[in-house]
């Protein structure tokens, strides 16, 4: 039993690999490297002691994707491969749905020309659009707001009527809130290929001197302090999610929707301050505009994943500030 894992060497699926590798299991990463570095994949080897085939390309590659299919007898995909910058959804949405959502049809295409019908979607939190009600539970409207979230939102409905089409199909569609944070071999970790469009791995380049100060998007919203709140996950919790939904789809077929959150809502300063505090770094901040598109506060009802997966975030704001640090750290140093 292999799995195939797309944009491997990507940040979030880097740390699904090594969860997967950890736990014995076959896998072939795919990665097109637009946002990851290939170094990844020793870095893997290394920090798992697992060795394992990985291709460059890209999940439109048909030609590509039918070879790794028939060079190795795939039973499932985890589909991390996609574009997940809201700014530039907006500037490029061609660019958007090309990548997103023709790459995932591609990818389908192949699954199902080849018997492969076990399939888990890096889908997001910003389907939903504005909150109508908060925690956002799986059964709040969908309306993103912006051609990214509407890529992730336009898979998910082609996920559903392929699963309404064939019973074969397994299928869970996991809705992820704020990753961040790195594993705890501090050799793999969150590191955007230009300049990062979140907070955390912007506060890791103001924490290490590249850059002067951290700019706070509005300190005027309807919050605490001011300041933005959202549901920060540890990818560590989130690649344990992984697992427990391939649990999940390997016994019960159909269509799954699931939100993987913490359910805690954090401030912009709430991060900062507990980075500080962990790391006796400083961050200089200046207080700026709010950034289009932003919302005030957004967070997961975590409620789902706890009944249906069996499965919760552990990891605390602390263990994700000080496990970025370190990374970044080992990083600067190689
Ligand atoms: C978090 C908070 C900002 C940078 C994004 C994408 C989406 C999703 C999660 C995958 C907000 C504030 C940020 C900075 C700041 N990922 N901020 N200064 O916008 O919640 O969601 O990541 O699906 O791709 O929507 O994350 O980290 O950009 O912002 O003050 O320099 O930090 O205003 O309140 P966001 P973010």
């Amino acid at each position: 039993m292999t799995i195939l894992i797309t944009g491997g060497l990507g940040f979030i699926a880097s740390h699904a690999a090594a969860s997967l590798l950890e736990s014995n299991q076959e896998l072939v990463l795919l990665d097109n490297l637009c946002n990851s570095q290939e170094s990844v994949h020793q870095k893997l080897e290394k920090l798992t002691d697992r060795k394992f085939p990985f291709y460059r390309g890209d999940v439109r590659d048909k030609k590509l994707l039918r070879k790794i299919f028939s060079d190795h007898s795939i039973t499932a995909v985890m589909h991390f491969a996609g574009l997940k910058s809201v700014a530039e959804s907006v500037k490029d949405p061609l660019l958007y749905f090309d990548n997103n959502v023709g790459g995932t049809i591609t990818l389908l295409e192949v699954m199902q020309e080849l018997g492969v019908y076990q399939f888990i979607f890096s889908s997001s939190a910003t389907v939903y659009g504005v909150p109508e009600y908060l925690p956002y539970d799986e059964s709040h409207p969908t309306k993103p707001i912006n051609p990214y979230g509407q890529s992730k939102l336009q898979v998910e409905a082609i996920l559903k009527d392929l699963a309404a089409s064939d019973s074969r199909w397994a299928i869970a569609c996991l809705r992820y809130f704020n990753p961040v944070g790195a594993h705890p071999s501090h050799l793999i970790g969150e590191l955007p290929n230009d300049q990062p469009n979140n907070l955390m791995p912007f506060m890791m380049q103001v924490a290490a001197k590249q850059r002067p100060f951290l700019t706070v998007f509005g300190n005027d919203y309807e919050t605490a302090d001011g300041t933005g709140e959202r549901d920060y996950i540890h990818v560590m919790d989130l690649a344990e999610g992984h697992e427990k939904a391939l649990a999940l789809i390997q016994k019960t077929p159909g269509m799954h929707i699931i939100n993987l959150g913490t359910g805690k809502p954090h401030s912009v300063l709430e991060l900062v301050r507990t980075f500080e505090k962990v790391t006796g770094e400083s961050i200089p901040m200046q207080i700026g505009k709010r950034r289009d598109g932003d919302l005030p506060v957004y967070y997961a009802s975590a409620d789902k994943a706890k009944d249906v997966l069996q499965w919760q975030a552990t990891r605390t704001l602390a263990d994700m500030c000080l496990s970025s640090w370190q990374f970044q750290l080992q990083h600067l140093s190689s």
